[in-house]
């Protein structure tokens, strides 16, 4: 796949130094307390740089955490993502690996993917795959937490354009962000200048899909919609929500979560 990441990974943890991502790591918690307590596994889709993955390990069954694997598509940001494991010290094991490809390892507890990595597939095909390689992944009564960014984000945040820039230490950076609310496409454009002073263009598109494309999605492959939570909170999300968190689960299996 093209990876808008190549270049960016080196400095994603500074350009997202705003991301509370033990915050983060206490809402998927909180959700698996509440519909999966039992879970002792988990993989990672999206992992990015693996934020998510060291904050969330340890929330797993004494004395160890989770049973932890975690996936990106993006060879570079899997290749950060050790950096930080390895730094945190915590047993995660890392891999790269597609959206829709068959998750390696046993069928696990919990399936999660956060922060937008659904967004980034561009039509509704390829999320009903990426959703059947979850259901293919997910234990017989494992639940899959999946958040996406909707169109009351976008339009909220980037429809009249939103540029900004910073400093890395493996990079500077221009972003500019801009939102087709006809064809529900948010596009980001980060301008990179190295150290060495050249300048590379890398860009993300995602679309933003509703809820109801999203369960669709979901139903096609086989996973009913157990819950569908506001941003961080513990109420029903709704038509002005900016992030879902979406609970799934296996929709042929009798061990099924309410
Ligand atoms: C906004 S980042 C979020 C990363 C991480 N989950 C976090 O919270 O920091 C989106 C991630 O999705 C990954 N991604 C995008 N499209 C992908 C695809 N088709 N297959 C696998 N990973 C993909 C990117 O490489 C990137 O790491």
């Amino acid at each position: 796949m093209p990876d808008p990441y190549s270049a960016l990974a080196a400095g994603y943890d500074a350009v997202m130094a705003h991301v509370d991502y033990p915050m983060w790591a206490a809402t998927v918690q909180g959700i698996v307390r509440r519909h999966h307590p039992q879970a002792r596994s988990v993989a990672e889709l999206g992992c990015g740089t693996g934020a998510l993955a060291v904050a969330l390990q340890p929330y797993g069954p004494p004395p160890s955490g989770y049973d932890y694997r975690a996936f990106d598509g993006s060879p570079a940001m899997v290749e950060q993502a050790r950096e930080t494991v390895r730094r945190a010290g915590r047993p995660v094991a890392l891999g790269v690996l597609a959206f829709g490809e068959t998750v390696p390892g046993p069928p696990a507890d919990l399936v999660v993917l956060v922060y937008d990595g659904l967004n980034y597939l561009l039509d509704l095909d390829a999320v009903t795959a990426l959703f059947e390689s979850v259901r293919d992944a997910l234990a017989p009564d494992g639940i899959a937490v999946v958040d996406q960014s909707t169109p009351a984000n976008s339009v909220n945040h980037a429809a009249d354009g939103f540029d900004d820039a910073g400093e890395t230490d493996a990079f500077s950076y221009l972003r500019t962000s801009r939102y087709d609310a006809g064809a529900r496409l948010h596009t980001t454009e980060f301008e990179l200048t190295l150290p060495d002073g050249r300048r590379l263009r890398e860009t993300h598109v995602q679309r933003a899909y509703t809820m109801d494309e999203v369960e669709a999605a979901a139903a096609a492959a086989g996973l009913a919609a157990v819950a569908a939570y506001d941003e961080f909170e513990d109420v029903p999300a709704d038509d002005a929500t900016e992030r879902v968190h979406w609970v799934f689960a296996r929709a042929d299996s009798e061990a099924r979560p309410a």
